[in-house]
């Protein structure tokens, strides 16, 4: 048999697109011919189509209509929009709920669901599988080759777990594939504790006490998705082999591992929701959605570091699902969508064009309100982002490329979750990981936020906060990092389980515990009211010099051929390390013992970012709230978007490395005013691009 080629997803423009319903209003008389215009007036160049269509192209078992979709799609293709064609497994018509009760999931507590909404679909059941495999051979026979298909959509926002006889006895399958004795799963899942040795793999019912078997669980839905996933692209590939497909993705999704699922799609897709305005007060200010967005986007990136991504959904304006969403201020909607194209989108997509007359998301933003009007306050925004999406195209084919990775593993966020240790009240995990990242996001580095399985050879610097779980294999990779140049920067929480969460025996952190030189022998817990000092050692390596609190978190640790670059001044363990560094190779491994504030990370970050060679993009640091992203193309062509996510203008010193205003061809800019929210492009051709973006 041929080996597969994987289409690649190469669109000829940015995209900019939206969630469009038509079903919903083909009883309407001359709506679609509305719409068709008003697209066009948005400068819409695409749409993703039939997400939740299923009951109007299947409205009885094997009986199909396609002929409304058949007359969109050939509208839409004379109207100039490419489409993105969903497949309909996210909401199942109530016939089939009927007819096969098996596909209605079923909940922890063991009760069967109603048909209910949408996204509760047994994962497991072969009679929704084979449903599923029906329309979609529908939809690949007819719509394979229709000059307007640029994508497949699969499904809608995979999500939840399904607890029925089908899927647990599934589960026993897997663990019995996975482990093969049930000497072996006892073991592993050390399940004497609590007198849970299993004698009979039908035993395994229950998912409740035992760590390692929910890890598995969380893994095992995972494979199911997978293997669901391969079901639903099965007559795609067959009858579409040139179509790329992705399915959509959802920021801080934690119920499976997508960077395994990443492996299943042809590229990434993700929706993006973040509440712009919303936050806002003291504890929060509004430039932190601006930098968590972009945490996410270099996660979703990360998972094909090389291919581009879409953008694929995004309010343009409200969401209607948050307790408060106010409305996006003048500028922000530019400016979030730019966001995402200097993370490596091809493009933007709404959730939706028109507002539903009806029902759950009928107050939601869209492109085309209730009023069914072009002269809004929104339209003439999309409208002109649409035209300068159109001057951008020569962005494509260029991409982040980051010389520095914060990780962030969803298996280890599920062990965390799990660990019930003196400290589990301030794990904070992803919260962890974008205070390492800040300090970076402030000074324009670019960023790739991968799982532990990333190839570390592309990094300069790997950060890898509270790395409690080590699956097999990273801390080798890890090591071979280290030996050959990478700087390596580990933190309290790191190495204290395998990947069945059996603590590592002999002293923590376990497998890398040659590689940092130290041993950890107890944590302490502080309260909140309580802080340790720790103070830089004199004359340390990295010149470090300052007193910082260590609060939360602070292991107690003996440098074994690590050095100390700084230790505890305060409490029983004044005196011992709280900062060490052990170089092995080429390379350098730091471990901080202890979540320390003040200003330390950003001063430890300005340190190794110098030990590095990595300067940063346009000065150090750039005003708080303010970012510069980037993205290279293979001739050498530097893209930089400098956003101002406050409410407050702010100016960008841009330093005399030519950098030009995209949008005012052949001006050379060295000063940036930035009203607030406001993004700008620039370009500088052929020059070395400092702050992180690797040039080869
Ligand atoms: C998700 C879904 C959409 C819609 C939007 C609303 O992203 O995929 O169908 O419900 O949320 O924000």
């Amino acid at each position: 048999m041929m080996d597969q080629i994987t289409p690649l997803f190469r669109p000829t423009a940015l995209i900019h697109g939206a969630d469009y319903n038509p079903e919903q209003w083909r009883h309407v008389p001359g709506i679609w011919d509305t719409d068709m215009r008003l697209l066009k007036g948005a400068n819409l160049n695409g749409v993703t189509l039939g997400i939740f269509s299923w009951a109007e192209l299947e409205p009885a078992e094997g009986v199909y209509q396609f002929e409304w979709m058949d007359e969109i799609m050939d509208r839409l293709h004379a109207n100039g929009q490419r489409v993105i064609l969903a497949t309909p497994s996210g909401a199942k018509p109530n016939w089939m709920a009927e007819k096969f009760p098996e596909i209605r999931r079923v909940g922890e507590d063991g009760r069967r669901r109603l048909q209910g909404l949408r996204h509760n679909h047994c994962l497991t059941s072969p009679a929704y599988r084979e449903n599923v495999s029906r329309i979609n051979t529908q939809l690949a026979m007819r719509y394979g080759q229709h000059p307007a298909l640029l994508a497949w959509h699969l499904s809608n926002e995979y999500g939840g777990y399904c607890y029925c006889e089908l899927c647990k006895s599934a589960f026993r399958e897997w663990l019995k594939e996975k482990y093969v004795t049930l000497d072996a799963l006892n073991d592993a899942c050390w399940s004497r504790f609590w007198s849970h040795t299993y004698t009979d793999w039908n035993q395994i019912d229950r998912l409740d006490g035992i760590h390692a078997l929910r890890l598995d669980w969380k893994r095992f839905m995972t494979h199911q998705v997978a293997t669901f996933i391969r079901n639903e692209m099965a007559p795609l590939r067959q009858y579409a082999p040139h179509v790329p497909i992705t399915t959509n993705f959802m920021g801080a999704y934690d119920l499976y591992d997508y960077n395994a699922l990443a492996k299943e799609i042809d590229f990434i897709s993700w929706d993006s929701y973040p509440v712009w305005h919303g936050q806002g007060g003291e504890q929060c200010p509004h430039w932190h959605t601006g930098l968590w967005s972009t945490f996410y986007h270099d996660q979703f990136r990360a998972m094909k570091p090389d291919e581009p991504m879409l953008l694929i959904e995004t309010t343009p304006s409200q969401v209607n699902w948050a307790q408060v969403s106010p409305l996006k201020r003048p500028g922000m909607h530019r400016t979030c969508c730019l966001l995402g194209v200097s993370r490596g989108s091809q493009g933007v997509c709404y959730f939706q064009f028109r507002s539903s007359r009806g029902s759950s998301e009928k107050y939601h933003g869209t492109v085309v309100s209730h009023d069914g009007r072009d002269d809004t306050r929104v339209f003439p925004e999309i409208s002109e982002l649409g035209a300068l999406f159109e001057k951008l195209a020569p962005v494509l084919g260029s991409l982040p490329r980051p010389q520095v990775a914060v990780i962030c593993d969803h298996q280890n966020r599920w062990d965390l979750e799990e660990m019930q240790s003196p400290v589990q009240g301030a794990v904070n995990y992803i919260g962890t990981c974008v205070d390492h990242y800040t300090p970076f996001w402030q000074r324009g580095i670019s960023m790739d936020v991968p799982d532990q399985s990333a190839d570390f050879s592309r990094y300069r610097i790997v950060i890898a906060p509270e790395l409690h779980m080590l699956l097999p294999g990273t801390a080798e990779r890890l090591a071979a990092f280290v030996e050959k140049g990478g700087i390596l920067v580990t933190t309290y929480l790191t190495g204290y389980v395998n990947e069945t969460d059996l603590c590592f025996l002999g002293g923590f952190p376990g497998p890398l515990r040659e590689l940092l030189g130290i041993r950890i022998e107890e944590m302490d817990a502080l309260p909140g009211f309580r802080t340790v000092p720790v103070r830089a050692s004199a004359g340390n390596p990295l010149n470090l010099t300052g007193t910082w609190p260590a609060r939360d978190i602070c292991e107690l640790i003996h440098a074994e051929s690590a050095e100390v670059l700084a230790t505890y001044d305060g409490e029983f363990y004044s005196g011992m390390p709280a900062i060490t560094r052990k170089k092995s190779g080429l390379g350098t491994a730091y471990h901080l013992c202890a979540r320390i504030g003040g200003d330390f990370l950003e001063t430890f970050t300005a340190a190794i970012l110098k030990d590095a060679g990595i300067a940063p993009l346009l000065g150090e640091p750039l005003p708080v709230g303010v970012t510069a992203q980037t993205r290279l193309a293979p001739d050498g062509t530097q893209w930089m978007f400098l956003m101002n996510f406050n409410e407050t203008p702010a100016t960008v010193d841009l330093g005399d490395a030519g950098w030009r205003n995209y949008e005012s061809p052949g001006e050379v800019v060295n000063r940036a005013e930035l009203p607030p929210f406001t993004s700008f492009i620039f370009t500088s051709c052929g020059d070395p691009l400092p702050g992180g973006d690797l040039t080869t």
